[in-house]
C-alpha cells in the first residue's frame, strides 16, 4: 500500500512537472518530417521554415519525391494522403488513386484464349491509369495550405532542372526495368545514359518535367489535365498503344473520404479507407487481436496468432474489396464485433490451412516501387501519405515532351478474377476492371493515438504494406520509439501461398521449429523489405521524434 502511495506521489510530481514545462514553453509542436529521400525531406523542412504548414510541406515532399525517386512515385501516378487538420480536430483522406481510362474494359489484358497477356498490364502506356497526384497537389494548396505553388514546387523544379545524383538503389531499380525503359524514347533519354544504367553519381536531369511543373505553378491542375500537356499526354499514349482520352483527364477528380477508425485496446487507429485494402484489413486484424492477450504470448505463439489473423484478413481482401464507388463493400459487417467473433472462432493452436479458405499467390518485390512520407507542423497538422506508380519506374513510359513517367497501376486490378497480379494478389469481381474505376490498393498511410503519443506512419511494399503497418502499430502500442518501429523485423502472410515469409534472421530456429510443428510453412526471404517513415509526437511535451527506415536511403528531420 505504502509503495503504491509513493508511486502515485512520484507520478503526480512528474505529471505536474510535465504540465508545467508545457505551460511555460512554446505552445507549438516540434515540426518533423520523415521521407524516403533526403532531398524530399529537406524540401519539406524548407517549406515549414518559410512559414508553410504541413500541407504545403506535403506538396513540396510529394513533388520532390516525384523528381528524385522516379522509380517509386511521380506526377504520372497516384496515392492516398491522410490529413489531420488540427484546428478542426478533423481527419480527412485525399484519394488521389488512379482511375481506369473510360475506354478500359474488363478483359483488356486477356488474349483470345482468355489468358492474361504477360506484361500487358505492366509495361507501356496501356498499363497506365489516369493519374491523381497533380489534382491532389492543387487541392492541398487551395484548400489546406498557405503558400502559393511557386514556393511549394520550387525545390522540385530546381531538382528537375539541375538534376539529382544516381545511387546504388537507382541503379538496381533501373537495371530491373531496363527493357521497359528502353522501349520509351523519352524514358531512355531521361533515365539511362547511352541506353545503359547510369553509373553512381551520374546526374539525372529532367527539363521536360521541370517545364510541366512550371506550367502547373502558373495554371494549377488545369495545366496538367487540360491544354497542351493533356494533349501531349493523350497523343503520346495513343501513339504507343494506350487508350487514354482527353475526357479521362478532364474528368479526373480527387475524392475526399472519411478515413477508417478503430480503437485497439485504448489506442485510436486511423487509416485510409477503400480503395485502400488496408482500410478494411487493418481494422479487421486489430479487431481480431483485441480478443487476445498477445502481449503475454511467447514468440512462437505470438507469430502464430499474427499469421492466423493476417491469413483471414487477406482472404476477405480478395473476396470483398474494390473501389467503393463501384462495388458495395460490406465494411460495417466486416469490422463488426459479430463478424470478428466468427473470424476468430476457428483460430486454433495449429495453423488453419489456407486451402480451406481461398487462393492468392506469390508475394513479390522488396517494396521500393512506392513511397511514403510523414509530417507534423508546429500547429499539430499532420500528413501521412503513401504514393505510387506501382512497379519500379511504373510503366517505364514517358509521354513525349512532358517528362511525365506513367504508372502501371492497372495491374492492381484483377485482370482475370482468380489470377495473381505482380504482387501475387488475387482478386474477385469486386476488383475487376471497369471504366473510370479506381483499382484496389494496399497503401495504408495511418495515424495512431494513445493517451500520451501520436504516431504518423506508412511504408511502401506492395501486398506487404498492410502487415508492416500492423507490426509497427502493435510495437507502438507497446511503447516503441520511432526508431524501434522502423527497425522492427518483419514477417508476412497473405493467405495464399500458405507460407510465412520473413526477413533474413527475423524468425529464429527454435521459433521456426515450433511454428512448423503447428503446421506452418516458412520461407526466409533473400532480402529485407519495406521503407517505413515514422514521426511520433508526445502529446504533453509536444516534442517529436522521427525515423526513416534503415533499409532505405531516406531522411528524418526534427526542427529544434
Ligand atoms: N501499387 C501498389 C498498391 O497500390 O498497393
Amino acid at each position: 500500500m505504502i509503495t503504491h502511495l509513493l508511486r502515485s506521489f512520484f507520478f503526480l510530481l512528474f505529471f505536474s512537472y510535465s504540465l508545467q514545462a508545457v505551460e511555460q514553453g512554446n505552445a507549438g509542436f516540434q515540426p518533423a518530417i520523415a521521407s524516403a529521400h533526403p532531398l524530399a525531406t529537406d524540401a519539406g523542412i524548407e517549406i515549414l521554415q518559410k512559414g508553410g504548414n504541413a500541407f504545403d510541406a506535403a506538396i513540396a515532399v510529394t513533388a520532390t519525391l516525384a523528381v528524385v525517386e522516379p522509380y517509386s512515385s511521380g506526377l504520372g501516378g497516384g496515392g492516398f494522403w491522410l490529413l489531420h487538420i488540427a484546428d478542426r480536430d478533423r481527419n480527412v483522406m485525399l484519394d488521389g488513386r488512379e482511375r481506369a481510362p473510360l475506354n478500359a474494359s474488363r478483359d483488356m489484358y486477356l488474349d483470345e484464349q482468355g489468358n492474361v497477356k504477360p506484361g500487358a498490364s505492366i509495361d507501356g502506356p496501356l498499363s497506365a491509369g489516369i493519374p491523381g497526384v497533380v489534382a491532389v497537389i492543387e487541392k492541398l494548396a487551395k484548400q489546406y495550405g498557405k503558400l502559393p505553388l511557386s514556393v511549394s514546387l520550387a525545390a522540385a523544379i530546381r531538382h528537375a532542372n539541375e538534376g539529382f545524383r544516381v545511387d546504388e538503389h537507382y541503379r538496381r531499380m533501373a537495371g530491373f526495368r531496363l527493357q521497359s525503359l528502353l522501349s520509351s524514347e523519352d524514358a531512355a533519354r531521361t533515365f539511362l545514359h547511352d541506353n545503359k544504367v547510369p553509373e553512381v553519381d551520374a546526374l539525372i536531369v529532367q527539363p521536360d518535367l521541370a517545364k510541366t511543373l512550371e506550367i502547373i505553378v502558373r495554371q494549377g491542375a488545369k495545366g496538367f489535365y487540360r491544354g497542351e500537356v493533356a494533349q501531349k499526354l493523350v497523343a503520346s499514349v495513343q501513339k504507343h498503344g494506350g487508350i487514354w482520352s482527353l475526357k479521362d483527364l478532364e474528368d479526373y477528380e480527387v475524392i475526399e473520404r472519411a478515413p477508417m477508425v478503430v480503437v485497439y485496446k485504448g489506442m485510436k487507429f486511423v487509416t485510409a479507407s477503400p480503395p485502400s485494402s488496408g482500410g478494411i484489413a487493418l481494422p479487421q486484424m486489430l479487431n481480431m487481436l483485441s480478443r487476445y492477450n498477445i502481449e503475454e504470448k511467447g514468440a512462437a505463439a505470438r507469430t502464430h496468432l499474427l499469421v492466423e489473423v493476417m491469413r483471414r484478413a487477406y482472404r476477405d481482401r480478395a473476396e470483398f474489396l474494390g473501389d467503393p464507388d463501384f462495388v458495395d463493400i460490406p465494411a460495417d459487417r466486416l469490422i463488426s464485433s459479430v463478424y470478428t467473433s466468427m473470424l476468430v472462432k476457428d483460430i486454433k493452436r495449429s495453423a488453419t490451412p489456407s486451402s480451406s479458405l481461398k487462393p492468392v499467390a506469390e508475394p513479390a518485390g522488396k517494396g521500393s516501387d512506392t513511397t511514403h512520407f510523414s509530417i507534423i507542423d508546429k500547429d499539430g497538422n499532420r500528413v501521412s501519405a503513401t504514393l505510387s506508380i506501382n512497379y519500379p519506374f511504373g510503366s517505364g513510359f514517358i509521354a513525349e515532351g512532358t517528362g511525365i513517367l506513367l504508372n502501371d497501376e492497372m495491374d492492381d486490378f484483377s485482370a482475370k478474377p482468380g489470377e495473381p497480379n505482380v504482387y501475387g494478389l488475387v482478386g474477385a469481381e469486386a476488383n475487376a476492371i471497369e471504366p473510370g474505376k479506381r483499382m484496389l490498393s494496399s497503401m495504408s498511410p495511418s495515424f495512431l493515438e494513445t493517451a500520451n503519443r501520436t504516431a504518423i506512419l506508412g511504408t511502401p511494399g506492395g501486398s506487404r504494406i498492410i502487415t508492416m503497418v500492423l507490426l509497427a502499430t502493435l510495437d507502438f502500442h507497446q511503447g516503441a520509439s520511432a526508431e524501434q518501429m522502423v527497425k522492427l523485423g518483419r514477417f508476412h502472410h497473405q493467405y495464399l501461398p500458405d507460407k510465412i515469409f520473413y526477413e533474413p534472421g527475423v524468425i529464429g530456429e527454435k521459433v521456426k521449429s515450433e511454428l512448423i510443428k503447428s503446421g506452418h510453412t516458412l520461407e526466409q526471404l533473400e532480402s529485407d523489405y519495406g521503407n517505413m517513415q515514422v514521426v511520433i509526437v508526445d502529446k504533453k511535451s509536444k516534442k517529436s521524434e522521427a525515423a526513416s527506415d534503415p533499409r532505405g536511403g531516406g531522411k528524418a528531420t526534427v526542427i529544434h
